[in-house]
């Protein structure tokens, strides 16, 4: 029987090569790109004349099939590495690194532990990720807090796909929400969103640990928000569509900018309307209207 991995830790598959050899490094990124990490989810690192492209997973299962996939890259120059990072490798060393962060125009995530003070004159999100992303710091995050804010007061109930630490679900609240709902498909994600929920004095409709593909039917919501990889996106599209009530509001982030036209085409259905693009330095966020 497969071992379980521990909470918080995590596979690291890595394509490794020689930084002098372009077609090895644009190889590996290829790769990884053909098999659903888009963006900037394979990390990339370069030290000593060496390359190294990484992506990471819990699921052993995607590890061996990657691994399987790999055999065909054998003469590139490409070499394959895994190692599974525990919590203190990575986890504890990020959580010293963070700090209070503005979120859109009105809100500030703040870590926790920390203290509740009032920093400056923006409304506090209180985190503690514990693991799940979700920590405000990520342009995707910050950019579906932007098309939030400037919804405020239209909708009244939301529902948060890919909900990780629960920090959108927090800020529907403060702005007017009345009823939020989430889901995930990590576990980890799950326990993050109850207890930052908690911690904000926030109570969900539900938080299931649920595959978008796998959702069936839901009551509709005013706003329904989905900050995930854009092949995700795409592929959940007639999903997503079905959980808008008519008229009301369905924004997307984590769709690179070099990606969006292919976006936007692939994405497009009759029955929504593009209200606005909204930009940011690498990513951009589209909330789009129910016909
Ligand atoms: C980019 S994070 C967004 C977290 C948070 N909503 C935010 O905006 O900061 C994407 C989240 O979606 C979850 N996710 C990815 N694919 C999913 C799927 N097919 N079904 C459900 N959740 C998914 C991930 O586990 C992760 O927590």
């Amino acid at each position: 029987m497969r071992k379980r991995l521990p909470a918080y830790s995590y596979i690291e598959i890595a394509l490794t090569g020689r930084t002098s050899e372009r077609a090895a490094y644009t190889e590996a990124l290829r790769f990884f790109a053909d098999r659903g990490f888009d963006g900037s989810h394979p990390a990339t690192f370069h030290f000593k004349g060496r390359f190294k492209v990484a992506v990471y997973t819990r699921s052993p299962a995607k590890v061996s099939s990657l691994r399987r996939d790999f055999r065909c890259l054998r003469g590139s120059g490409l070499r394959c590495k895994t190692k599974v990072l525990h919590r203190e490798d990575w986890f504890d060393k990020w959580q010293k690194g963070y700090r209070p962060t503005p979120l859109g125009r009105r809100f500030i995530a703040v870590p926790v532990p920390a203290k509740r003070k009032k920093i400056d004159k923006r409304i506090p999100i209180y985190l503690d990720p514990k693991g799940a992303f979700g920590s405000g710091m990520h342009e995707t995050t910050q950019l579906m807090v932007r098309v939030m804010e400037q919804l405020g007061g239209k909708f009244e109930s939301f529902l948060d796909v890919g909900i990780g630490t629960g920090v959108l679900s927090v800020v529907a609240v403060r702005l007017g929400a009345t009823r939020v709902a989430g889901l995930d498909h990590d576990a980890a994600s799950v326990t993050s969103a109850r207890y930052n929920l908690k911690l904000n004095a926030c109570k969900p409709a539900f938080i299931r640990r649920l595959d978008i593909g796998a959702l069936k039917a839901v009551p509709r919501f005013d706003l329904v928000g989905a900050n995930l990889l854009s092949s995700t996106l795409t592929a959940a599209r007639r999903k997503l569509e079905r959980l808008i009530g008519k008229g009301k509001y369905l924004a997307v982030s984590g769709i690179l900018l070099r990606n969006l036209k292919g976006f936007r085409r692939d994405f497009a259905s009759p029955s929504l309307r593009c209200l606005k693009t909204f930009r940011g330095r690498q990513w951009c966020a589209i909330l789009y209207r129910r016909k």
